[in-house]
């Protein structure tokens, strides 16, 4: 290559890293003879999301992602596939209820301009992440609770449903007889969090459940919070959470993943630094599991979690894996 054509493929290349915001990737070799331009390849598109109900989830978001649409689209359609199903009974419609019987969901969404959305104890919406994003998009507000969220699904078109499935009725019905409050229990069929990278390198996430089965009526965790249970930062990444979400809300867990990343920590590093930050305070929940999935800008990813038995699903490079996470405790 002559000197003159190597200068024009390094200053387009420093141009497009700059473009693209890739300081944190770039590199340069400055032996005057041979300049070495390095940038670390960007992978995109790539969706991550929580737990084995992540793979159907991050189909429809591939779908979307494949086809160059935007991040924001992926994650709200990947997640309503995982709300809509009445076999999981940890998020959407067939999501255990509270201990009065009444299924309470909370959402949040976050697109990649720092715009954020979340609707939290709402009832009888079947889609509550949609109702976030409209949150988002239609009001100046970022989060609507109760019947106030509700009112606002009703007038927006959404459909008032019977949310509790004969599957969740039984089970609740069974919970009723010794009525044990032990809300916090449950590990490995969880809360739906999921973060994407689309083609144009623009990060996007979404997040929803119906929390903790047999919860005091009122109840909201970590999820519909922006900075607990999600967060996208598109200079950075993003990040999300499941588990018991009282742990995740005394901690800022997907905020504090996300910092983590902006200071150079890899996406699994992040999430085990996060746990870490847990499990130092000893908090006093029974069978405590918190996880986190990051996703950064270059499409790296990771997860990890406070015990075995987690799992997230990664769609990259055209394949759809569900894959073990690391853990600090057996
Ligand atoms: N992480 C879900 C919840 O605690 O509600």
């Amino acid at each position: 290559m002559t000197t003159r054509r190597k200068f024009l493929v390094s200053s387009a290349l420093a141009t497009t890293a700059a473009m693209l915001g890739m300081k944190s990737i770039f590199s340069r070799s400055e032996t005057p003879e041979k300049k070495v331009i390095k940038i670390n390849t960007v992978r995109k598109p790539v969706v991550i999301s929580t737990w084995d109900h992540g793979i159907a989830a991050n189909e429809a978001a591939w779908k979307i992602l494949s086809t160059n649409g935007r991040a924001l689209d992926a994650v709200e359609q990947g997640v309503r596939v995982t709300e809509s199903d009445p076999n999981i009974t940890s998020v959407g419609y067939g999501g255990l209820p509270d201990r009065d019987g009444r299924v309470t969901l909370d959402a949040c969404i976050m697109d990649e301009n720092l715009n954020a959305g979340s609707v939290a104890c709402i009832e009888h919406i079947k889609n509550p992440i949609s109702v976030a994003r409209l949150v988002m998009e239609k009001t100046p507000h970022v989060m609507l609770v109760g019947d106030g969220a509700l009112q606002f699904a009703l007038q927006n078109g959404f459909k008032r449903e019977n949310l509790l499935t004969k599957k969740s009725k039984k089970a609740w019905e069974e919970w009723l007889k010794t009525s044990h409050y032990k809300p916090v229990d449950r590990n490995n069929h969880d809360t739906i969090g999921m973060i994407a990278l689309d083609n144009n390198g623009n990060l996007s996430g979404a997040c929803t459940t119906s929390g903790i089965a047999w919860k005091i009526h009122g109840r909201v965790g970590d999820s519909p919070i922006p900075g607990d249970g999600l967060y996208v930062d598109n200079e950075v990444g993003g990040a999300a959470s499941t588990g018991v979400g009282e742990a995740v809300m005394r901690t800022c867990g997907s905020y504090f993943v996300v910092e983590l990343m902006r200071a150079g920590k890899s996406p699994e590093e992040a999430c085990k630094l996060a746990v870490e930050r847990i499990l130092k305070w000893n908090m006093k929940y029974n069978d405590l599991q918190v996880a986190y999935i990051a996703l950064n800008k270059n499409g790296e990813a990771g997860g990890y979690a406070v015990k075995k038995g987690f799992q997230y699903a990664l769609y990259a490079d055209g394949k759809n894996q569900l894959i073990d996470a690391k853990y600090s405790e057996s």
